[in-house]
């Protein structure tokens, strides 16, 4: 494996594929280039060339960051991958702070994963402070 971890996007098939292959939600390619064009952030992964993970995060710049597509393909899982693009995601969202300044990062985390994101520092909620958080779907049906 000749892995290499870049702060790029993929291409729109790369993300789709790997979207398709860790049984996420299709998404039509109006949204896909949407979402790849506007991220605040995004780290990939490639071995050989080949995309094997992604993360992005969805901010203004400033006090909200939101994580999402975590994904590393299934061949390439459990072997730390995940953990690299993590660490580098939160490394570069510190390195947006100055001095004094505090910011939040979300993540909605899939049922069980919990313990992947408790070790970069993630809370989970409810808690003594926080609600669960909340989230609708909405869809406009074809006609
Ligand atoms: C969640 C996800 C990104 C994790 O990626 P990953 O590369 O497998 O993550 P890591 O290898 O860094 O860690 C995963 C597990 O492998 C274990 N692991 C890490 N290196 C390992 C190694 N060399 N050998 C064996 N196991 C290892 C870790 O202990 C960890 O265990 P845990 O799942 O019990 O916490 C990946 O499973 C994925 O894409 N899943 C499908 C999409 C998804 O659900 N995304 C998250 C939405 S919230």
């Amino acid at each position: 494996m000749a892995l290499e971890f870049k702060d790029e996007a993929p291409t729109l098939e790369e993300y789709k594929e790997m979207r398709r292959l860790v049984n996420f939600m299709p998404l039509s390619d109006r949204i896909c280039n949407n979402v790849l064009k506007n991220a605040f952030h995004i780290t990939t992964v490639r071995d050989n060339g080949r995309c094997v993970g992604m993360i992005r995060v969805l901010s203004e710049g400033g006090y909200a960051n939101f994580i999402t597509d975590v994904i590393v393909i299934p061949e390439y899982q459990h072997q730390g991958i995940g953990k690299q693009m993590m660490r580098r995601t939160m490394d570069y969202l510190y390195s947006t702070l100055e001095e004094g300044e505090k910011i939040v990062v979300y993540l909605m985390s899939a049922k069980e994963r919990e313990p992947f994101y408790r070790q970069f520092g993630f809370r989970d909620r409810p808690n003594e402070l926080l609600g669960a958080g909340m989230s609708q779907w909405l869809e406009k049906p074809e006609k």
